[in-house]
């Protein structure tokens, strides 16, 4: 009997048009091109500015353009998952927006918060849904309009983090496809990277507006340390439980959250940094985006049977790999 196997056979995007530079940040915060882009590798994110308009709209973009790539339509899709710590509203889920706005009758849906390494998980929850025959056809969107929650008072977060969605097509394949996945979390560090107000705990009052505790607080430096062990690890992880070397390798498409953590994954896989996707000058850290925006930029350079490491590390704290045989 044959494996079922899930593939990425449609990759979409939407990114907003205004591009907030390194330099306009110096407006707001004690700041300096030099730093932020040393420091990150950032250069310009994007920010959707339009008041009226939230992840939703964003996802929707990148579901439809995914769905045509894939030759799709939407009335095929038997489940939606959307990853975002940036949903339009508590509930209902982004997912059952998007399900409406793009026509998906046939599918169930629902959004998946893991942070940065919500898209992760979330392909790998899709993966699962056609492995056991549940579902055919599964759409999985990473969206977040990071500047909902963004301080853009507090210069150690507000130069990290831009707005973005990206979406794939996942299907049932008896070929390559997604082969493996390894998912972790660990609740310890539940104040290292977080929302502390808005929620059941800290529900709005004047005085968690008061205290500017809706938008992301963020303890750098010890989630740097974790991120860069982290990310390396599970890469390492995976590729030891595949038999990869990083000559095996095509490509690493990791969450784009500071080109040091990028490169120090890189250099523990053994990869030379041309087979590494870095695309965070451009766009910043876009949460549970990064990975498909990365897939997008390098789709016309992907082959047929080509290893890609997906890796993320995020608030949870989460991290997680996934080892894909690229075949469309
Ligand atoms: O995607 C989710 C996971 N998130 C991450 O992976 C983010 C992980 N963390 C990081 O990427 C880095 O820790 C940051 C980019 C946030 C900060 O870089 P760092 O090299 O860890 O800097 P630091 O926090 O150690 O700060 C160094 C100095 C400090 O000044 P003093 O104390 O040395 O005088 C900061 O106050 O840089 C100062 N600083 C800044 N200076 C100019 C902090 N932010 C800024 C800024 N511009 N924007």
């Amino acid at each position: 009997m044959s494996v079922k196997r899930a593939k990425i056979s449609g990759v979409g995007r939407f990114l907003p048009d205004y591009v907030l530079t390194n330099k306009e940040l110096e407006k707001y915060v004690e700041t300096n091109d030099e730093w932020i882009r040393s420091r990150t590798g950032i250069s310009e994110r994007r920010i959707l500015k339009d008041p009226d308009k939230a992840t939703s709209y964003m996802a929707v973009r990148a579901a439809n353009e995914a769905l045509e790539d894939a030759g799709v339509s939407a009335e095929e899709i038997d489940a939606i998952i959307v990853a975002t710590v940036t949903p339009d509203y508590f509930f209902p889920a982004t997912a059952a927006l998007v399900q409406k706005r793009i026509g998906a009758k046939n599918a169930f849906g629902f959004d998946l918060s893991a942070a940065c390494s919500g898209f992760l998980f979330a392909l790998s929850n899709g993966t699962m849904m056609i492995e056991s025959g549940r579902a055919k056809k599964v759409l999985v969107i990473g969206a977040d309009k990071m500047s909902s929650i963004v301080d853009f008072t507090d210069r150690t977060t507000c130069i990290l983090f831009g707005d973005g969605a990206g979406a794939v097509v996942l299907e049932e394949t008896d070929k390559d496809g997604i082969i493996d996945f390894v998912q972790h979390t660990d609740g310890d560090e539940e104040c290292m990277l977080y929302q502390p107000a808005g929620g059941s705990l800290n529900p709005p009052t004047e005085e968690t507006i008061k205290n500017r505790m809706h938008y992301i607080r963020q303890d750098g430096r010890s989630v740097f340390k974790r991120a860069t062990e982290g990310m390396a690890d599970v890469s390492l992880e995976i590729m030891e439980r595949n038999n990869l070397t990083g000559d095996d390798v095509a490509w690493l498409v990791p969450h784009q959250a500071n080109q040091r953590i990028i490169d120090a994954t890189a250099r523990r896989m053994g990869l030379d940094s041309e087979k590494v996707m870095i695309n965070i000058g451009k766009y910043g850290n876009t949460t549970a985006a990064t990975i498909p925006l990365c897939l997008y930029d390098w789709k016309d350079q992907l082959k047929e049977g080509d290893n890609l490491i997906l890796s993320a590390f995020g608030g949870g704290l989460t991290w997680g790999a996934i080892y894909l045989k690229w075949s469309k």
